[in-house]
């Protein structure tokens, strides 16, 4: 299995651009399944995460082209096949595959999903609001199976939590749904105003998506259309944590600063200093930078998806930092390894309290999931010495060869085999 060698002490120079969003990308590739005769897309990252959901849609029949810069998704003859579960369970988003296998097929068969280590995740609120659309679930044998009488119907559905995937599954049903749907406490994040974008582009009558209340107006037919996925903010994200931490000049190309608005906000109480442009954020050298305590919120709040590497900045700040993970429990499986490089983080129940100020030391440590790996690349960037990373496949879920993008602004990072 491979593992990454980071040599510790490092600056980052020059610039990095901002990839395609992987949560963006997912579950358009998955709408790809409501199109008659495809759909064209642009900016897929090189992730492990996007082959193996071009795998998962292959299962349904759909064939994948590349068309210059363009991935044709061809899904003129699609079928409604099992999942493969070994595809499905490496995958958390493959429960969105439910919205528009029904949509299509009128019933459909998966088995329940996996992902990242972080919580139970249940399924509950994709199950609800797709049941309010006129859904039949039962779930045996770790499989979901799910039908719809006649035409699936629109409905007013109310989110007992703002949860990003089960919004998106909705959105994707309710598309193709007969009459008028209304998802109310509807999650905010960019990645689903760019999923109704393609939608719309598909044919479909979306409006208010990014915002509380999304109004669906079911249309019978989707159909070819092309779309740009949008820049990943999470990895722009943590390529402004890991410049700051690396107090470095560094530019941040290709990313809406206004998607990272809490974040930059956050890092900027703490000292960094940034100059915030259109389409780009440029980090600069600070005097120092401070201990802060926040809560990670769904958008526009603190995102989940920074807490790890935000957490790795916190321990060599001046003072003490407080991390309440309001979005998952379990997700502080980061902790035990930045402690093995030199930090001191204690947790209770949802908080992590951070005596910030630690001089890091590389060490051998284990990666857990996506975010809690790249926090343990920007401590291992910071450390003296040498830091190797086992179980490098959750990172290489998330961002693209991370050791040939960083290498090329300076630090030393090897994959070894
Ligand atoms: C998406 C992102 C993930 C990010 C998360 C929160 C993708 C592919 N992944 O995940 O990177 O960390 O949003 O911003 O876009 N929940 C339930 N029942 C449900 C659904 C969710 O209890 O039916 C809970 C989850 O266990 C979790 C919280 O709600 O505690 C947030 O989950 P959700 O917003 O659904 O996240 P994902 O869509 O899985």
């Amino acid at each position: 299995m491979d593992k990454l060698q980071i040599t510790g002490k490092a600056i980052l120079k020059g610039s990095i651009s901002a990839s395609g969003s992987k949560n963006a990308a997912l579950p358009i590739m998955i709408a790809s399944l409501l199109s008659e005769n495809g759909l064209y897309l642009k900016n897929l990252p090189a992730l492990q995460d996007i082959l193996t959901m071009k795998k998962l849609l292959e299962n349904f029949g759909i064939k994948i082209k590349k068309i210059n810069s363009q991935t044709f998704f061809d899904s003129t003859n699609i079928n409604n096949s099992l999942a493969d579960y070994d595809l499905v369970r490496k995958m958390r988003a493959s429960i969105l595959l439910l919205g528009p296998l029904i949509a299509r097929f009128k019933k459909a068969k998966i088995s329940l999903p996996g992902g990242c280590a972080i919580g139970t995740r249940p399924i509950d609120i994709h199950l609800n609001g797709l049941e309010k659309l006129g859904v039949k679930f039962s779930i045996e044998n770790g499989f979901v199976s799910a039908d719809v009488k006649k035409n699936l119907t629109g409905a007013h559905i109310k989110l007992s939590f703002p949860s990003v995937g089960a919004t998106e599954n909705i959105m994707m049903a309710a598309s193709k749904a007969k009459g008028e749907t209304i998802i109310e406490n509807a999650a905010r994040e960019p990645e689903i105003e760019d999923l109704a974008k393609c939608l719309n582009k598909m044919g479909a009558k979306i409006a208010g998506a990014g915002t509380t209340k999304i109004i669906i107006e079911g249309v019978k037919k989707l159909s070819k259309s092309e779309h740009t996925i949008m820049s990943d903010r999470i990895v722009a994200g943590t390529y402004v944590i890991a410049a700051v931490m690396l107090n470095s000049e560094f530019i941040i190309k290709k990313i809406k600063p206004d998607l990272l608005s809490t974040p930059l906000e956050v890092l900027q109480n703490m000292g960094a200093k940034l100059e915030i442009g259109n389409d780009s954020i440029k980090v600069l050298p600070s005097s120092g930078i401070k201990g802060i305590a926040l809560k990670t919120k769904p958008y526009p709040g603190f995102p989940t998806d920074l807490q790890a590497q935000i957490m790795a900045l916190m321990s060599v700040a001046k003072g003490s930092s407080q991390i309440k993970e309001m979005i998952f429990e379990n997700r502080f499986m980061h902790v035990s390894e930045l402690n093995r490089l030199g930090a001191h983080i204690k947790t209770k129940k949802d908080v992590a309290y951070i005596e910030g100020g630690r001089s890091l030391k590389g060490a051998k440590v284990m990666a857990s999931d996506l975010r809690a790996s790249v926090s343990l690349v920007l401590a291992g960037l910071y450390a003296e010495g040498k830091t190797t990373i086992n179980r490098l496949y959750h990172l290489d879920r998330g961002y693209e060869k991370i050791e040939e993008t960083l290498g090329k602004c300076g630090p030393i990072i090897t994959r070894l085999k």
